[in-house]
């Protein structure tokens, strides 16, 4: 609650100190409507650049720019009130030098109102991470599968396996280090997100991760069963609004060739 007695929302600093405690409940969101929906349950509300695959068809991705973040960056925080509203750094905004990261992590916070941005990547970005933290910019690392290398990583693969298990622990722990104030784990063997989750100072959100992370988070769409063009394995379907939305169009189409709609309640007398 706030000194007014109005709620207020979650900060970064909030989401870092329930690292052991109540799991963080974390979805993305892309527009208004959907973070008003998102916003009344959700910790942490968070304007993935999955938004490129999820809203505009992209294959990946790598083609989502700073200007579309921005764009549905202020449709989100139109929505959001009580959650922590974080935004993702697309593909060649932060990779460059600190500087560039910060040029644009602070572009992406004024323009958008959001509390705090997300990056990819563990060990190289370290550097990045503490520029940021160190200037006023709160970051949520993710490790793991990190969607931006696909091109580099052969596909959206299990990160951490055998002897690439010691990879992902040293890049969560870069993350961590480097002062991120939680860190999402995708798509890890879910014994590997438990030893991490133990070690680390800060929350872990998983993402096909397990249920020993300090919180989860999915792709809102994925969950609604609203994207349905292709189901990962660690999605669960909570409604099938897709299928909804099918049968919803299909029926206004029947009722229109057959002359059904608009019905009499629907239509202005003259008088
Ligand atoms: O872009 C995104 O939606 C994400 C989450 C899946 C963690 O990064």
């Amino acid at each position: 609650m706030s000194a007014s007695g109005s709620e207020r929302a979650k900060t970064p600093s909030d989401i870092r100190a329930m690292k052991g405690g109540a799991p963080i409940v974390c979805l993305t969101a892309y527009t208004t409507p959907v973070a008003r929906l998102v916003d009344a349950e959700a910790d942490l509300v968070l304007v993935g650049d999955s938004v490129g695959m999820v809203l505009h068809g992209m294959d990946s991705t790598l083609g989502v720019t700073m200007e579309l973040m921005i764009l549905h960056g202020q449709a989100v925080a139109r929505g959001c009130t009580r959650g922590c509203l974080v935004i993702d750094m697309p593909f060649g905004s932060y990779e460059e030098s600190p500087e560039q990261a910060f040029r644009n992590a602070a572009r992406l916070m004024r323009e958008t109102g959001a509390a705090a941005v997300k990056l990819e990547g563990g060990v190289a970005m370290a550097e990045t991470i503490r520029f940021l933290t160190a200037r006023s910019v709160p970051v949520m690392g993710h490790v793991g599968l990190t969607p931006q290398a696909i091109n580099t990583l052969g596909g959206y693969k299990v990160q951490g396996r055998g002897a690439d298990r010691a990879r992902v622990m040293a890049d969560a722990r870069a993350v961590a280090e480097a002062g991120a104030f939680s860190v999402v784990l995708e798509k890890v063997p879910a014994g590997l997100a438990a030893e991490v989750t133990a070690e680390l100072a800060i929350p872990t959100v998983g993402i096909g991760a397990g249920v020993d992370c300090d919180g989860q988070v999915l792709v809102v769409d994925d969950m609604l069963g609203l994207f349905d063009a292709f189901k990962p394995k660690f999605v669960k379907r909570y409604a099938t609004l897709a299928e909804d939305a099918r049968s919803a169009i299909a029926s206004y189409a029947q009722e229109v060739r057959t002359r059904a709609f608009p019905a009499p309640e629907h239509i202005f007398a003259d008088e």
